[in-house]
């Protein structure tokens, strides 16, 4: 089977109806992204971010994924696919992809503030404990945190994003305008010789010199698009 490498930003989820980062209503336009989402942020003001991630999980609660995400988790039947996403939703997920690489962390899950990395910390956050709380307790004892990559933060799972994306046959952007690296940067490690797609309503900034197959769509109407080209390819 062909190996096949989605890299997802905020723009898959848009038509879930989660604002996307960038756009005019985005979310950093609501809120300094320093504040609430950087590590300084967190060190600066907890409580604060740990309330800011709590009201984007509730939200996440009553979100579902759409035809965009079903599509991509379709195409596992014919690919070797992975999904390498930005977000931190749990949608990819909920819509049966079934090999995902969450490079900015994820929504649903907490860990420790000391060893935000340590595998032995981090958990699952359920509908029934959803919100972290100041003095809930990792188990390292300390504070709970969200389990987000912030700005100032490394992002562990970038060695597994590039392996994937260095052995892809075709390699799919969608929603996202890859202005943040290391993501962004996951472009230049898919070869030469691969198909490279990229589904976005609006223009994106690419790396110079890459031949890409554009699709100017939403996420729904251009992954419909590209699972009749990709299709008659089979
Ligand atoms: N379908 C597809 N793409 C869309 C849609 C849609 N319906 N609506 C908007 N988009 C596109 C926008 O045109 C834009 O290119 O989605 C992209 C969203 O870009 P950003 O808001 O910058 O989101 P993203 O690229 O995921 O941000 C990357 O930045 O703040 C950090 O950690 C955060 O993971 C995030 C990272």
């Amino acid at each position: 089977m062909k190996k096949l490498v989605f890299l997802t930003g905020a723009g898959i989820s848009a038509e879930s109806g989660i604002s996307t980062f960038r756009d005019s209503d985005g979310l950093w336009e609501k809120y300094p992204v320093e504040q609430v989402a950087s590590i300084e942020g967190y060190y600066r003001d907890p409580a604060l971010v740990i309330d800011f991630y709590n009201k984007r999980r509730e939200q996440l609660l009553t979100t579902v994924p759409n035809e965009a995400h079903k599509l991509v988790a379709a195409l596992d039947e014919h690919f070797d696919t992975t999904v390498v996403t930005q977000n931190v939703d749990d949608l990819h997920e909920r819509a049966g992809s079934k090999h995902i690489i969450h490079l900015h962390g994820e929504l649903m899950k907490a860990t420790s503030s000391a060893n935000p990395n340590d595998p032995r910390c981090i958990v699952s956050l359920t509908p029934d404990k959803l919100n972290i709380e100041i003095g809930d307790k990792a188990k390292d004892g300390s504070q709970l945190r969200p389990f987000i990559v912030w700005f100032g933060e490394a992002v562990p799972k970038m060695e597994e994003a590039a392996k994937a994306a260095m052995e892809a046959d075709i390699f799919v952007i969608i929603g996202t305008s890859l202005n943040v690296y290391p993501a962004a940067g996951l472009v230049s490690y898919v070869p030469r010789d691969a198909q490279l797609y990229l589904i976005d309503p609006k223009p994106v900034k690419v790396p110079y010199g890459l031949d890409i197959h554009t699709i100017q769509k939403g996420a729904t109407e251009g992954m419909r698009e590209l699972m009749e080209i990709l299709l008659a390819q089979q």
